[in-house]
Order: structure tokens, then C-alpha cells, then sequence
């Protein structure tokens, strides 16, 4: 049965929260492999809308297990915070289990993301919730296990080990008071008890479902120009959203992945800082956020926004094994009357069709633009391939063959049915 991931193909918020909801309803187990609660994804059902920054969006779905993996890094408050919240809106989250080996997000991260973050003359305009921290943390070797939390004892004694390092560094950047051992133990250990029966070996529950012929979802955060590796290094995210990030960060064997699904948007958005060679200052880039209504799930902040980069989508297909293209949004371009999409940069004279490695070039990149007629048709009642009016067609044609991989979905409005199928991944 085949293991699906669904991946950011750009600077994250491409849509994952809608797609995975989406096909989540063909799948048994849902599983989010890596970042924290620097994610925010939205899915809408009806007319009710709902925000996941660390809980699979799966969760929707009463009789679908979801997974979060070993490789995500965990805020024990927000996690608390997010199932009350869906209890509240009368969702049951006890379908959820948690990585004993994932990361814990501390108080202490909290504050080292924030001063670090105010001390930097090049900001990367994280998102504050620790993240980056806790990631230094776990490959370091100094970092908190969930684990390590479900007995009061070893958790304290964990902290009396790497409490000291912590404080000093606290000191360095400014910081009052630095964290006791105490003061800490009552801060996460409420937190723990809610939780501690969610608690398991999710590695081995995957391979048991996978072995019984379960269908099984992988939910990536972030995207592919945020990873650590083949992000726009140094302004990206810790970890890796990219599609190998899921078999480590789940315990899934690489050979098991079958369809990797690159969600993108029908143009680009950023947000925080870093070079975006498509990025729209003017009229054009203000109609595309108030279309699409770019502003931050977790943060609020505007969301930059550009045209639609295939140098970009071609650079995600290749370091992702891409076996297929969600190109999410469509709707957002309806009034536009003639649509660019970036095909190649022009640096220094010269024409690079592949994704430089460094910042200090994509800073000086210019598009080399196509233009497309739009299709001045409100798309969002579409329903199949064949609703879509040729211009639409021949742009998913035309994206298609830049970014080399097949468009099997199509999304034309936020909500669960106004997605197109062509190709189903399950
Ligand atoms: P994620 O982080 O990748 O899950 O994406 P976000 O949820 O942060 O941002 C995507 C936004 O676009 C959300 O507000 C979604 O409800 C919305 N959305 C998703 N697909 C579509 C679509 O096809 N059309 C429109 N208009 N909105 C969409
Ligand atoms: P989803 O899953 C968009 C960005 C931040 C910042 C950089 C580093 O919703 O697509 P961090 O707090 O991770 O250290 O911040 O990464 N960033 C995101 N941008 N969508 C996200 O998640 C993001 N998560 C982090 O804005 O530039
Ligand atoms: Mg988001």
C-alpha cells in the first residue's frame, strides 16, 4: 500500500494543511515528520476553519490515526493548547500519538530564539518559538527527549546536566535571570501528565500499519527553500522539510516512500527575510495578498509575494524525487490578465536555469519571464479538469513542463471539494 508525502515546494505556506486534509481522507495513518510549531496549516471544511501548527491535519477525521514523529520538535504547552482547542470545536484528538524520541521545545529555547534573533544584524525573521534552539539542542547532543520527561527523576536529572550551559549562554545574550531546575520541572511537568498516554514508539506503529496494508500520509512543514541543507541557507528553518526529512524523521526505511507530492502555489510567497527573486513591490504583488489573503498562520505577519518561480519548482522536483505537483491557489489569479512565470535567472550577463547555492548570487538573480494570458474566469466552483477554461489548461501545461513532473491536483479555493484530481497518489 503506498506511503504518500506531502511536501513544500517553495518558502512554505504552499497549502500542505488543505492537501494533506484532502488526501488524508483515503489514508489510515497521518504522520508529521518534522518542524514545530513554527508551522501554521490551515484546513477549511464547510465554512469552519481550522489552525494546526503541531497536530497532523489529519485529525479531522475521527477513524485516522495521526502520528507526531520523532523528528518534530514539540512545545508541550502548545500541544496541550492545540488538543483543548480541538476538543473544543468538537473534534476528538485521541487518535493522536507522539515520538517518545521527539525533541522537547524548553522555556530556555524560547528565549535564546528571541535574543539571538534581536542580536542579529542579518535577521532571519524566525518565527520566535524556539525552533532553531531546540534543533541545535538535539544535534548536539544537550537536548530533551519526550522521553526524558515522563519521570520527574530522570527529566530532573536531565536538566541538572544541561541547565548549566544553557544559563551561561542565556547570560552571554542578556538575558536577567536564566531558568532553575525547579522552576522548570513545574513548568513542563504539568504539561507532561495530559500527554504521557500518547506516548509511544511511532517508528514501529508505522511499519506495523504499513505491513497490514495501511495507507500511510507523511505531512511535511515548512518547504524546500527553508531546509537546512537545500534551503536559501542561512534564512531558512532547522530541520529538514524536504522528503528525505520524512523517513528520518519517522523511522521509515527511504525505499518506502512511494509518492512524494510537491504542494506549490500557482505564483510564490515568502515570509521573513532572505533573497525571492520573484518578488512582486508593487500594485500586482498587493492584489495577490489580498486575494489570497497572505498573511502569517502562526505569526500574522504580510506574506511577501511574487510570481510563480520554475527554477525554483524544477530545483524542489530534483532534491524532493518529486513524483507529482499540486499546484494550489489557482483561484487567486483570476483577475489577473496576463500571468508571468519565471523560467530562468539572468546573473551578471549570464543565463542560470538551475538554482544557485548561494544567497549573495539569487540576490542579484533577475527573472526571465514568460508571460501567459489569464483566464478572467472565477475558477473556484470548478470541480474536474474539464471545468478549467484552455487558458488555465494551457498554464498547468505549461508549468508542467517546466517543472518535469506531473500536475495531479489542482486547488481552486480553500475548501476540502474545491480541489481538482487528475491523478490520485492512493
Ligand atoms: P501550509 O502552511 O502549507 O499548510 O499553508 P497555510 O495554511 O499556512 O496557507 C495556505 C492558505 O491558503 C490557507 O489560508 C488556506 O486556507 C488557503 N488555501 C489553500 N488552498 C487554497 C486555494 O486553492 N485557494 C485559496 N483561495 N486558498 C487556499
Ligand atoms: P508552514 O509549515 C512559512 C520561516 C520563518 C523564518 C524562517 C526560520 O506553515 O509552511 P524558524 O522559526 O523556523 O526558525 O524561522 O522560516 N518559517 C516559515 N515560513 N511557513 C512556515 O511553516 C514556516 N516556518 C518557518 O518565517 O523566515
Ligand atoms: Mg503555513
Amino acid at each position: 500500500m503506498p506511503l504518500v508525502v506531502v511536501v513544500g515546494a517553495q518558502w512554505g505556506d504552499e497549502g500542505k494543511g488543505k492537501m494533506t486534509d484532502f488526501l488524508a481522507a483515503q489514508a489510515d495513518v497521518v504522520a508529521r515528520y518534522q518542524g514545530g510549531n513554527n508551522a501554521g496549516h490551515t484546513v477549511m471544511v464547510d465554512n469552519e476553519v481550522y489552525k494546526l501548527h503541531l497536530i497532523p491535519s489529519g485529525i479531522l477525521y475521527p477513524n485516522t490515526r495521526c502520528v507526531i514523529g520523532n523528528g518534530v520538535v514539540v512545545d508541550l504547552q502548545v500541544l496541550c493548547e492545540e488538543l483543548q482547542y480541538l476538543r473544543e470545536k468538537g473534534v476528538n484528538p485521541d487518535n493522536l500519538v507522539i515520538s517518545e524520541r521527539a525533541h522537547v521545545i524548553m522555556p530556555y529555547h524560547k528565549e535564546i530564539d528571541r535574543l539571538q534573533e534581536s542580536a542579529r544584524e542579518a535577521k532571519i525573521g524566525t518565527t520566535g518559538r524556539g525552533i532553531g534552539p531546540a534543533y541545535v539542542d538535539k544535534v548536539g547532543r544537550s537536548g530533551m527527549r519526550i522521553i526524558d520527561t515522563l519521570d520527574v527523576d530522570r527529566f530532573r536529572r536531565r536538566l541538572q546536566e544541561i541547565l548549566p550551559e544553557k544559563n551561561l549562554i542565556l547570560k552571554a545574550l542578556g538575558h536577567p535571570s536564566g531558568f532553575t531546575v525547579d522552576s522548570l520541572t513545574a513548568d513542563i511537568q504539568r504539561y507532561v501528565t495530559p500527554i504521557k498516554p500518547m506516548v509511544t514508539d511511532t517508528s514501529r506503529l508505522i511499519e506495523e500499519a504499513r505491513k497490514n496494508g495501511a495507507k500511510i500520509l507523511c505531512e511535511g512543514a515548512q518547504g524546500t527553500l527553508l531546509d537546512v541543507d537545500h534551503g536559501t541557507y542561512p534564512f531558512v528553518t532547522s530541520s529538514s522539510p524536504t522528503a528525505g526529512g520524512a523517513s528520518v524523521g519517522l523511522g521509515v526505511g527511504p525505499n518506502r516512500l512511494d509518492e512524494i507530492v510537491g504542494v506549490m502555489k500557482a505564483y510564490t510567497t515568502r515570509v521573513g527575510e532572505g533573497p525571492f527573486p520573484t518578488e512582486l513591490e508593487g500594485s500586482m504583488g498587493e492584489v495577490l495578498r489580498e486575494r489570497g489573503h497572505e498573511y502569517g498562520t502562526t505569526t500574522g505577519r504580510p506574506r511577501r509575494c511574487g510570481w510563480f518561480d520554475a527554477v525554483i519548482a524544477r530545483y524542489a522536483a530534483r532534491v524532493n524525487g518529486l513524483t507529482g505537483a499540486a499546484i494550489m491557489l489557482l483561484d487567486v489569479l483570476d483577475a489577473v490578465e496576463t500571468i508571468r512565470v519565471c523560467t530562468a535567472y539572468r546573473y551578471r550577463g549570464t543565463v542560470l536555469t538551475e538554482f544557485p547555492s548561494d544567497v549573495d548570487v539569487l540576490r542579484e538573480c533577475e527573472p526571465e519571464y514568460t508571460d501567459l494570458p489569464g483566464w478572467m474566469r472565477d475558477l473556484t466552483a470548478a470541480r474536474t479538469y474539464k471545468d478549467l477554461p484552455d487558458q488555465a489548461r494551457a498554464f498547468l501545461g505549461f508549468l508542467e513542463r517546466q517543472i518535469g513532473c506531473p500536475v495531479r491536483y489542482v486547488s481552486v479555493g480553500p475548501r476540502r471539494e474545491q480541489t481538482i484530481v487528475i491523478e490520485s497518489v492512493f
